[in-house]
C-alpha cells in the first residue's frame, strides 16, 4: 500500500491508474476508524480497481470552540485497517500543504447547507465542501463514497459534484451501527459508559418512528413528537424531518424523507438519520 502525501504526487499516482484503464474509487475520511468507515472501504475495493482511502482532520470545518485539537487520531491502526482492506492507497496531506499562508477560496452549497448541522455548525459545510473539492482535485476518482450517517453532508457533497461539473460518481452507503443501533462514530469516543447508554435513545427513538412509518403515519408532527420524547434523556440539537434530496423541512411525508437527529451527550455531539421512501410513492 502507497502513502502519499501531496497532492501532486497523488495526481500522478491516479493519472497512471486511468491511464492503464483503471477506475478510481475514493473514501475520504478524518481517520479514528471503525466499521462504518471499513464499509466504504470494502465497497470501493469491490467495486474499483485501484482504491484510495484518505485521513485529514480537516481545520476548516472544525470552529473555534470545537474538538479539533482533541478529535481521536489513531493512525498506526488506521493504517493496519487500509492494509487489512487491500486499499492500494492512502493520502495524508499536510495541514500546510492544503491550507498554506494567504488560503482564501471556499465552496459554498446554498440551500441543501442551510438548516439542520448549520444551525449550531454555521461554519462546517463550508470546510467540508471545500476540502472535498480539494481532495477530488488530488485523487481524481470516477467515484466517492460516503455514508449515509452523514445524511446532509451526502446531499451537499451530491448537490456540489452537479453544479460543479465534477464528474464524480457519488456513491452513498448505508450507516452501520453497533449491535445495540448506536451509530458507529469516531465520536463515540468521547462517551463514559453511563453517556453510551444514554445515547442509545437516539438509535431507539428513530427505530420507533421508523415502525409508525412502516404503519403508515405520515404526520411530520406526530414523527418529531414522538423522536423528542425518546431523547428526553440527552440535550436536543435538533430533530427534523426534511426532503432527502433539499434538506428542506416538511410537514407531511409525501416522497423519499430524512428524519435527522442531534443530540449533546455529555461532551460529545452526536447525529443520528434514518431515510424513508413511502411505498406509495416508491418507483
Ligand atoms: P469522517 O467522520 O471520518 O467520515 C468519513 C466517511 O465515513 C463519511 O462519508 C461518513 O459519512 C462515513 N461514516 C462515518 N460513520 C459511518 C457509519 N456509522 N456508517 C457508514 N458510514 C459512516 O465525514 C467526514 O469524515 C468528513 O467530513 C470528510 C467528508 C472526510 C471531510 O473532511
Amino acid at each position: 500500500m502507497k502513502l502519499i502525501h501531496t497532492a501532486s504526487e497523488m495526481r500522478a499516482w491516479s493519472l497512471a491508474r486511468k491511464a492503464a484503464g483503471q477506475t478510481v474509487g475514493f473514501v475520504p475520511t478524518m481517520g479514528a476508524l471503525h466499521e462504518g468507515h471499513a464499509s466504504l472501504m470494502r465497497a470501493a475495493r469491490a467495486r474499483d480497481d485501484a482504491a484510495v482511502l484518505s485521513v485529514f482532520v480537516n481545520p476548516t470545518q472544525f470552529g473555534p470552540e470545537e474538538d479539533y485539537d482533541r478529535y481521536p487520531r489513531t493512525w498506526e491502526a488506521d493504517q493496519a485497517m487500509a492494509v487489512d482492506i487491500g486499499m492500494d492507497a492512502i493520502y495524508v496531506p499536510d495541514a500546510r500543504e492544503m491550507y498554506p499562508e494567504g488560503y482564501a477560496t471556499y465552496v459554498m452549497v446554498e440551500g441543501v447547507s442551510s438548516g439542520l448541522c448549520s444551525r449550531t455548525r454555521p461554519h462546517f459545510f463550508r470546510g467540508v465542501a471545500t476540502v472535498v473539492t480539494k481532495l477530488l482535485n488530488a485523487v481524481l476518482p470516477d467515484r466517492a463514497y460516503f455514508g449515509q450517517k452523514d445524511g446532509q453532508q451526502c446531499a451537499v457533497i451530491r448537490r456540489m459534484a452537479r453544479d460543479l461539473d465534477m464528474g464524480v460518481e457519488i456513491v452513498e452507503m448505508p450507516t452501520v451501527r453497533e449491535p445495540d443501533g448506536l451509530a458507529m462514530s469516531s465520536r463515540n469516543k468521547y462517551l463514559s459508559a453511563e453517556e453510551r447508554k444514554r445515547a442509545l435513545c437516539l438509535s431507539r427513538s428513530l427505530f420507533a418512528a421508523r415502525a409508525r412509518l412502516d404503519a403508515g403515519e405520515r404526520d411530520g408532527a406526530a414523527l418529531l413528537d414522538l423522536v423528542r420524547e425518546g431523547m428526553a434523556g440527552v440535550t436536543i440539537d435538533y430533530v427534523e424531518l426534511v426532503d432527502a434530496d433539499s434538506m428542506c423541512p416538511v410537514d407531511r411525508v409525501r416522497g423519499r424523507v430524512m428524519l435527522a437527529v442531534a443530540a449533546l451527550v455529555g461532551n460529545a455531539r452526536l447525529i443520528d438519520n434514518i431515510m424513508f421512501t413511502p411505498p406509495e410513492c416508491a418507483g
